[in-house]
């Protein structure tokens, strides 16, 4: 069915945290050569979160400044895509419905499918307004990732949110139909509901991404997708940086295209600029890719850009956005700077010490230091409930 309005991204902001661990300090702590993390994987620093930080504050954060340009009335579903979920039970969306003071009359859901996640709520959101164009989505995705101290993940981790406000006539971006769609069950990455850390087979999750890229993309052509010269650009979920370099050559492959450096630079090396220094935001990851390409020198007005969601375990999505005229107006390029460039460097020991530290989980109550910087702070827990507060 065609409609004569275009759906897509209205309005996008992030957030992170308000400490960052260099790799360079990583590698003074385990002796690795920093140009294994520089140059093998791509990454240069990691947000860390304070113990007052978690996905709620980095959502609420992410979100805030939308609300404060759009307001909420037309705001009917608020999604929030996570796979490091503060509760079992209760969606971590609604401790953000209720900081940002969204009115009752909201669905508010949490959905799950590892990094892929926030593209499924991207989706969904589009087919909500679809039905009803005068609707807008709140698609928010939030996630801190952790491994194993000492593990060959830990250079990886990260921690931010991605606000999307998904709306008709969007300012930014327009999400292109159709879709190529890839699932099949594999445990390359996983995070039992008894850990805290996620387990991974790291060279194997790096197979079954690029199967997915190969997966997903000939689902998309088969739907009738644009062809690979159609597209300026392709924003990869990024793992690791390097990750969207390795996932463009396997496109040019699959497309029976020679994976020519130039051309991979030229495809993907505007996306990357946020994830470096963030590190792997998993559901988020995608969004602050398509954040950096937007804010980047290049106008793309008119162009198509690739968007590849991967999410381990695993489902992929391929699927095209347009991006639109007059799009730069509406950008928040100098506050993600900011975002970026306010977070605290801390050193090994004081990263570790952090990491060791957990909530409290006695049911007592127990105020928590007041360490971050940002706008909301997880105040306390007070009879097994998170409490959360303007800060
Ligand atoms: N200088 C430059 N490059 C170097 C280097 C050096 N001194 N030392 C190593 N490298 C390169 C390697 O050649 C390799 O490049 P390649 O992938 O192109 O072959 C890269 O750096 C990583 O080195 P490797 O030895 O494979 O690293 P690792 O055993 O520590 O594992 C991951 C890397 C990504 C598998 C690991 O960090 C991980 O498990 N991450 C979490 C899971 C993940 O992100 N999966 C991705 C798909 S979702």
């Amino acid at each position: 069915m065609r409609t004569d309005y275009a759906i897509g991204i209205h309005d996008l902001s992030f957030s992170t945290t308000s400490l960052v661990l260099s790799h360079a300090e990583l590698s003074r702590h385990n002796g690795t050569d920093l140009a294994k993390y520089h140059v093998g994987i791509g990454q240069r620093a990691m947000s860390v979160p304070t113990l007052d930080e978690d996905i709620v504050t980095m959502a609420a954060a992410a979100a805030a400044p939308v609300v404060e340009r759009h307001g909420t009335d037309r705001v009917r579903t608020l999604v929030l895509a996570t796979e490091t979920a503060v509760d079992q039970s209760k969606a971590a969306g609604i401790y953000v419905h209720s900081l940002l003071g969204f009115h009752p009359n909201v669905r508010v859901v949490e959905v799950k499918q590892a990094c892929y996640g926030a593209t499924a709520g991207l989706q969904f959101a589009t087919a909500l307004v679809h039905r009803d164009p005068g609707q807008q989505v709140l698609v928010i995705a939030s996630d801190v990732s952790r491994y194993d101290l000492d593990s060959p993940g830990e250079a990886t981790q990260g921690a931010a949110a991605t606000a999307l406000l998904v709306s008709a006539n969007p300012a930014l971006v327009e999400i292109d139909r159709p879709s190529g769609l890839f699932t099949s069950d594999v445990m390359d990455f996983w995070r039992p509901n008894y850990r805290s850390t996620a387990l991974v087979n790291g060279k194997e999750s790096i197979a079954a991404y690029l199967e997915a890229v190969d997966g997903a993309w000939r689902d998309y052509s088969a739907q009738g997708g644009l062809p690979l010269k159609d597209f300026r650009a392709f924003c990869y979920h990024q793992p690791y940086t390097r990750m969207a370099f390795k996932a463009h050559r396997q496109l040019l492959e699959t497309c029976g295209e020679a994976p020519d450096d130039a051309a991979v630079e030229h495809a993907v090396a505007a996306t990357t600029g946020y994830n470096e220094t963030v590190g792997n935001s998993y559901t988020a990851s995608m969004y602050l890719a398509l954040a950096a390409l937007l804010e980047g020198e290049d106008d793309l007005t008119g162009e198509s850009v690739g968007l590849f969601s991967y999410g381990s375990g695993r489902v992929a999505e391929f699927f095209a956005g347009h991006v639109r005229p007059g799009y730069r107006e509406h950008l928040r390029g100098d506050a993600h700077r900011a975002a970026v460039d306010r977070r605290r460097p801390v050193d090994y020991p004081a990263y570790r010490e952090l990491r060791e530290q957990t909530l409290p989980t006695d049911g007592r109550w127990h105020d928590l230091p007041h360490q971050t910087q940002g706008p909301f702070r997880l105040a306390g827990i007070r009879d097994h409930q998170r409490v959360y507060e303007a800060a």
